[in-house]
């Protein structure tokens, strides 16, 4: 049996043609376009990609985009004094500082000074504590997590109930993905590097959600038939027989696993376009909550 590949970038492009119809819908209602800010610490060819990619979307759903990029060697005291400067912009909806930062500065402090109804990446210390609390809403979900979760929902899994388990436990991903899965009653492993027999703990789920960032490292043989796979891994490979001498590939064996999954997302095409597609819709409500009265 082959796996339904779910079109994460079909998906994505669905979501952002909404958003692009309520950000025109807000403009002519309100005369208000909502804005982001990136902000970008130093040269790191990844996150400076991730960045121009997330500022072209925005750009395509006429939502405003603002670039900032620092030095390197930034001081914390330069960084605090920029988010404080797009805190009190009222052009700015969702400020995202792209991480990782370079090591001297103090990420959960800057985190912490984003205004929390611009906190677009939902990484603030409260909006992460309401996430992890029931009954609680965060104003912000994180990107990556919260389009797993949709595709997850797109592809007609059901999460109630489920057997989940998440591979990584990172801020970003691994840990919020846990909370979002358990706040919809699927039981959750979360594994890492010193999880016991990984391949007999993924085999048991129902959904497995791979981010660790370890190229094709989820085999066939790890899991259930019939599972809802989430491949979060984006790996770059060697590749002599491609231009660039390289490619991309995701943390899951896809020709291995599409045999034996019910549904998988493919790497590059699943994910990443999603977390592209919330990103906007986190900026749009960020416009919303000025709208409406709310900040
Ligand atoms: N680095 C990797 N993923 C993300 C993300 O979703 N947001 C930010 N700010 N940085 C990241």
């Amino acid at each position: 049996m082959s796996a339904t590949i779910i079109d994460g970038k079909a998906i994505a492009a669905k979501v952002r043609e909404q958003i692009a119809a309520d950000v025109e819908k807000m403009q002519a209602e309100h005369g208000i376009v909502p804005g982001l800010a990136a902000v970008l610490v130093g040269e790191d060819p990844a996150s400076a990609q991730y960045v121009r990619m997330k500022r072209k979307a925005c750009e395509k759903a006429g939502i405003a985009s603002f670039g900032h990029t620092l030095p390197v060697d930034a001081s914390q005291e330069e960084v605090e004094a920029l988010v404080k400067q797009l805190n009190d912009d009222p052009k700015v909806h969702g400020i995202l500082v792209q991480l990782p930062l370079p090591k001297h500065l103090d990420e959960e402090k800057i985190l912490s000074m984003i205004s929390l109804h611009k906190d677009i990446d939902g990484f603030h210390p409260i909006n992460i504590g309401r996430l992890a609390m029931k009954g609680r809403e965060p104003l912000f979900i994180p990107c990556t997590p919260h389009g797993v979760i949709v595709l997850l929902e797109e592809a007609g899994a059901k999460l109630s109930g489920a057997e989940a388990v998440v591979l990584g436990r990172s801020n970003i991903v691994g840990l919020p993905a846990a909370m979002l899965l358990i706040h919809r009653d699927a039981t959750v492993t979360v594994c890492h590097s010193r999880t016991k027999d990984l391949p007999a703990v993924c085999r048991k789920a129902d959904i497995l959600v791979a981010a660790v960032g370890r190229a094709e490292m989820v085999k066939a043989d790890w899991v259930k038939p019939g599972a809802y796979v989430i491949d979060v891994g984006s790996n770059q490979v060697e590749d002599p027989s491609s231009d660039k001498g390289y490619r991309w590939v995701g943390d899951v064996d896809f020709e291995e696993v599409k045999e034996v999954a019910g549904a998988l997302t493919p790497s590059p095409g699943g994910v990443g376009p999603m977390t592209i597609a919330m990103l906007l819709k986190n900026t749009l409500r960020g416009a919303e909550l000025v709208v409406s009265g709310r900040v």
